[in-house]
């Protein structure tokens, strides 16, 4: 492909490829495939590797990250970004209401709008062009954040329809609760420390260094105001409305996250809805903001030093309760993270009893300052373990001592290390610390793992207390009698375990891998490594460059697996869970049939028998090739109903075949 060619095909793909993505995260409908999709993404890529000058500073790329930010440089706000008065009574609402009715001229509209929880962004356009992104910082400036913003779906890169030619764009950057909960799941999987709740979390994501880790933890943006000196709306309302129409992701009238009303009776029926309804939201919200809606009138009203006289952010309540501090324990994870954790006097708080809170760590301890039989206030937040967030310094006895964290692990006695930069104690006597170990055999029979049937955690206690077994290995050299002869166990028990572990020797070796417990090593991750490499050997004299270059490895995880198998225990697991005669090598998947050998073929709409996933597996499995989109070197199209008119028109120009999906299951049966 020439220049020439290169630029239209990059400036077709991004403008489809834009499409898309708008299609997908703001109108939740989407026309092509993830598939297909991928591959134009993959396409648009490789042009900008091979044409690197050719490359947009807002390509659609950006939205996988890759771009690495050093040092954030700090930008001055042109519009200082402040903050909002609360309020914590309707009192204080009506007030406020009858306080601006006095001070501005005509009637006053009133724009109702959800206080999200996340961290403030600035957003800055230009022709429609994204051009910076920056953080709130001290309200005068703050940090570029740009290459990470831009990998965040729900911000359009490019924008459409009537917008201004220089504007600004402020809103809230947060963790949906879905994708929270996901990405705690996944570190809990890979042995990494948890999050503790999703506002510090999406502020922690917001500056990381490397913008692809900001690209797949699915962090969202709502809007809410637009700043500029040529706007088409006189009101913010309809501003907010207007922003939608270029293309932004808006909170609606529709699902009741906007709202306009010329009454204080409106907006306490807002109030009212959501200290109701906000459990329900599929992210977490603070409170309630209320605006006047006019662009005069808020400029009548000015700013204090602080804040605009013309909003005012109602704060809900959370619901807190009082408990005894009765000691602070600690746990040991099978990382050897070390976790405090509060043991309180029981407190009913909402709709459970809680007994225990965690206390994260070291600095959570030294922030609240914690004393030995403090009162505590505990709050239940987004996260499902409760927070302390105060103590009752009224309640504390002169001599009471201050918790301090402890020096030496609890079950094993080793000094506690506490690595630069990270927030936890850490246990360093991984082979020898008794939670570590069998944290590490619970994990590898986890269902994701090895799922073995016949055994829970709980027996992996036993079995390792009765110094049955020391690593995941000695499973598999269990008798029948050992296992029998366990407190609990009987023959039935015994002989599902054993069954258990035989079947497991049909896990595949990506799961095996995954299973090890190598830290970073996630069940995604072990996947890309085993169909890279193939088998445990070619792992373990894999060069750190060899490693990097498999996709989604990255620098941690390539030095984790390197250490992981410097040890020679985990040497000597491996050897005896392959003389147990576990996967340690990839099953290339054999071919049903080669019918389909050499031919490219295009998918396309919606099918009867097959869905589009078995298709697509039924061509592969026959030795034929997915591709998105025809071309002239398509062989053929296989099309269900609603394939596309501009597919259609494309194939006839072209004269590629189209076959139907009942003519397709003939040829790849051979009938
Ligand atoms: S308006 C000058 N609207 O709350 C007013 N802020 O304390 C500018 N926030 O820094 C902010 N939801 O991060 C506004 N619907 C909303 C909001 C909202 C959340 C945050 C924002 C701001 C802080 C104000």
């Amino acid at each position: 492909m020439n220049i020439k060619e290169a630029t239209t095909r990059i400036e077709d793909l991004s403008k489809e490829l834009n499409l898309y993505n708008h299609q997908y995260y703001i109108e939740n409908v989407s026309e092509v495939s993830d598939f297909e999709y991928d591959q134009r993404l993959k396409e648009l890529q490789d042009l900008e590797e091979k044409f690197p000058e050719l490359a947009y500073p807002n390509s659609p790329t950006k939205r996988v990250g890759g771009d690495i930010t050093k040092k954030f440089n700090t930008v001055k706000h042109e519009y200082p970004m402040l903050s909002l008065s609360n309020s914590y009574s309707e009192e204080e609402i009506i007030e406020w209401e009858n306080r601006v009715k006095k001070l501005v001229h005509g009637q006053v509209n009133y724009v109702c709008e959800l206080k999200y929880d996340g961290v403030a962004i600035g957003i800055r356009y230009e022709n429609g062009a994204l051009v910076q992104a920056i953080t709130r910082g001290d309200g005068t400036q703050g940090e570029d954040v740009s290459a990470n913003v831009k990998t965040i779906r729900t911000i359009p890169l490019h924008l459409k329809g009537n917008y201004p030619d220089l504007f600004e764009i402020r809103g809230e950057i947060f963790f949906p609760l879905e994708s929270f909960s996901s990405l705690n799941k996944t570190r809990e999987e890979n042995g990494e420390e948890l999050f503790a709740n999703p506002r510090n979390s999406a502020s922690g994501t917001l500056k990381m260094q490397d913008s692809k880790v900001v690209a797949e933890r699915g962090l969202d943006c709502f809007l809410y105001g637009v700043y500029g000196t040529d706007l088409p709306a006189e009101g913010h309302y309809n501003s907010v409305l207007n922003a939608g129409e270029w293309g932004f992701k808006i909170p609606t009238p529709q699902k009741k996250y906007l709202k306009k009303t010329d009454s204080i009776e409106g907006i306490m029926e807002f109030i009212h809805y959501w200290d109701e309804k906000r459990a329900d939201l599929p992210f977490e919200i603070d409170g309630v903001v209320i605006k006047v809606d006019d662009y005069s009138q808020q400029e009548e009203l000015g700013n204090t030093a602080k804040s605009p006289r013309w909003a005012i952010a109602y704060k809900f309540k959370t619901e807190q309760a009082s408990a005894d501090l009765e000691a602070v324990t600690y746990q040991v994870g099978r990382t050897g993270a070390v976790t405090p954790v509060a043991n309180l006097s029981p407190v009913a708080l909402g709709g459970t009893i809680v007994r225990r809170a965690s206390l994260y760590n070291e600095d959570q301890i030294n922030k609240l300052d914690l004393h030995e039989n403090d009162v505590v206030y505990v709050e239940k937040g987004g996260e499902i373990i409760p927070k302390i967030v105060a103590v009752d310094l009224t309640q504390r006895a002169e001599s009471a001592k201050k918790v301090e964290f402890i020096s030496v692990c609890p079950e094993c006695d080793s000094k506690l290390q506490r690595l630069e930069g990270e927030a936890h104690h850490y246990c360093p006597n991984d082979l020898g610390c008794p939670p570590q170990i069998t944290g590490r055999i619970i994990h590898f029979i986890s269902r994701k793992a090895m799922d073995i049937e016949g055994i829970g955690a709980e027996t992996v206690e036993q079995l390792f207390s009765e110094g049955l077994i020391h690593n995941s290995a000695g499973l598999y050299t269990l008798t029948f009698d050992q296992i029998a002869g366990l407190e609990r166990m009987g023959d039935k028990s015994a002989n599902n375990l054993l069954k258990g572990l035989e079947e497991s020797k049909k896990i595949p070796f990506e799961r095996v891998l995954f299973a090890l417990g190598i830290r970073h090593v996630g069940e995604t991750v072990a996947k890309k490594i085993a169909k890279a490499l193939k088998n445990i050997d070619a792992i373990k004299a894999a060069t750190f460059d060899e490693l990097i270059a498999i996709d989604e490895v990255g620098e941690k995880i390539a030095i984790s697996i390197q250490q992981h198998f410097l040890q020679e225990e985990n040497n000597q697991i491996v050897a005896g869970l392959k003389t147990a005669g576990l996967q340690f090598e990839i099953v290339e998947k054999e071919l049903d049939s080669a019918v389909l050998q050499g031919k490219s073929i295009v998918v396309s709409g919606v099918f009867q028998t097959l869905s589009r996933k078995e298709l697509k597996e039924a061509i592969e499995a026959n030795g034929g090739k997915n591709v998105g989109s025809i071309s002239s070197k398509t062989t053929f199209i296989v099309a269900g109903d609603n394939m596309g008119p501009a597919k259609l028109e494309k194939a006839e120009k072209l004269g590629v075949e189209i076959l139907s999906e009942a003519d397709f299951i003939k040829l790849i049966k051979g009938e």
